[in-house]
């Protein structure tokens, strides 16, 4: 067959598109990890590459070609003075509001570094997967040492932070309970966000947060201990599965189900643990039912899919007879029939606007 040369340039081009996304992602990391973004948000006035170095105690040459990689990504901003023959200070950089929001300021909803926080140890288990492949056998959460779980952290709080209370909760209807006074199970809690917000909110109530990771744990431990909170606490099933007497009258799922290695026997403890007149809470990836689907309808699909190698599917593949669900592997109509299966008869789609995320009310 031969070759149209410009299929051929324009698909070299689509691959190193690719590249340059890799490259630029971890330059990303770099400027979030380094403070060069926070560093820039802070400024009253666009900065020389000079003036960006003194601010962040780095190096000029270092942080100048950084500069360059970010603003002719245009994940940055800059103005130029186009001097004859260049200066080193002609160049100013800059954030917009906009990229303030998503690069620097952590308390935005859209603040978006948690997954290039983590972007090293995602990577770096790129050199397991060759074995993974052979064996079939993936790894959980704590392969992506403590500052996976901090990257998680940061990566779904944001959002939750702004919504969780005021908008997510009252979807679910379970506002008066949690006023009363209710016993709540966070399943999959990671650094215990969700549950330490509630905590606060709700003083009545009692929570636990679950997780199997150790890193996750530990620091959810710490952040409750900061928090003087003593409706709270945190353990893992492994050691403590959940209660099995119908006694808690809320439990929540945050982007966990599809990681699990055992997600229908998680929803059948969860079933064991809720009261009759109980609510599960269940937020997972949006994913439709096919592939053609997802690759179609999700302009994020191939991410997502690659993050499932490197980290969900991983991580319910992590033992030999995982389910293997993966990052688009929960549709709500796979989530229905797994919830009917775990002995649920009602599940309700909310009306709740994420990028990413189905929220769903599953009653018994
Ligand atoms: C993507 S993180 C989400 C963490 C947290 N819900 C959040 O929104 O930040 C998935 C979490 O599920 C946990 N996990 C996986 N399998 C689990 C299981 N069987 N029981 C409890 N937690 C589990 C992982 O350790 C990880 O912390």
């Amino acid at each position: 067959m031969s070759i149209d040369p410009d299929k051929l340039k324009f698909f070299s081009f689509l691959l190193f598109t690719k590249l340059e996304g890799a490259v630029t992602s971890g330059m990303v990391h770099l400027g979030d990890h380094l403070g060069l973004y926070r560093a820039m948000a802070a400024a009253p006035h666009p900065l020389t590459t000079t003036q960006l170095a003194a601010a962040t105690g780095l190096r000029e040459r270092w942080v100048r070609e950084w500069a360059y990689n970010q603003a002719a990504a245009k994940l940055i901003s800059f103005s130029s003075l186009r001097s004859q023959p260049a200066q080193l200070d002609d160049d100013t950089f800059y954030l917009s509001p906009e990229q303030i929001a998503v690069l620097a300021d952590e308390s935005h909803p859209a603040f978006g570094m948690g997954m290039f926080h983590r972007l090293p140890q995602t990577m770096e288990s790129l050199k397991r997967m060759p074995e993974s492949f052979r064996t079939g056998i993936g790894h959980n959460y704590d392969s992506h040492g403590p500052d996976g779980a901090i990257g998680i952290e940061r990566s779904f709080e944001p959002w939750n932070n702004a919504n969780l209370i005021p908008l997510v909760l009252p979807a679910v209807g379970v506002i008066d309970t949690l006023r009363a006074g209710a016993t709540v199970a966070d399943v999959g809690s990671g650094a215990g966000g969700a549950v330490l917000r509630m905590a606060a909110e709700f003083p009545n109530s009692t929570f636990v947060g679950y997780d199997i990771s150790q890193y996750a744990l530990a620091r959810a431990n710490e952040r409750l201990d900061a928090s003087g909170l003593t409706n709270a606490r945190f353990a893992d099933p492994q050691v403590e599965p959940l209660p099995t007497d119908n006694s808690v009258n809320f439990v929540c799922t945050f982007d966990c189900i599809h990681d699990m290695t055992h997600p229908l026997v998680v929803m059948k403890a969860i079933r064991a643990a809720l009261r009759n007149d109980g609510v599960w809470l269940l937020v997972d990836i949006k994913a439709h039912d096919s592939f053609v689907m997802n690759a179609e309808k999700n302009p994020m699909a191939s991410l997502m899919y690659g993050i499932s190698v490197l980290s969900c599917m991983s991580s319910s593949l992590s033992t030999p007879d995982g389910a293997g669900l993966g990052t688009l592997g929960l549709s709500e109509m796979t989530a229905e029939s797994m919830a009917q299966t775990a002995g649920f008869t009602s599940f309700e789609r909310l009306d709740v606007e994420h990028s990413v995320n189905a929220f769903y009310a599953i009653r018994p």
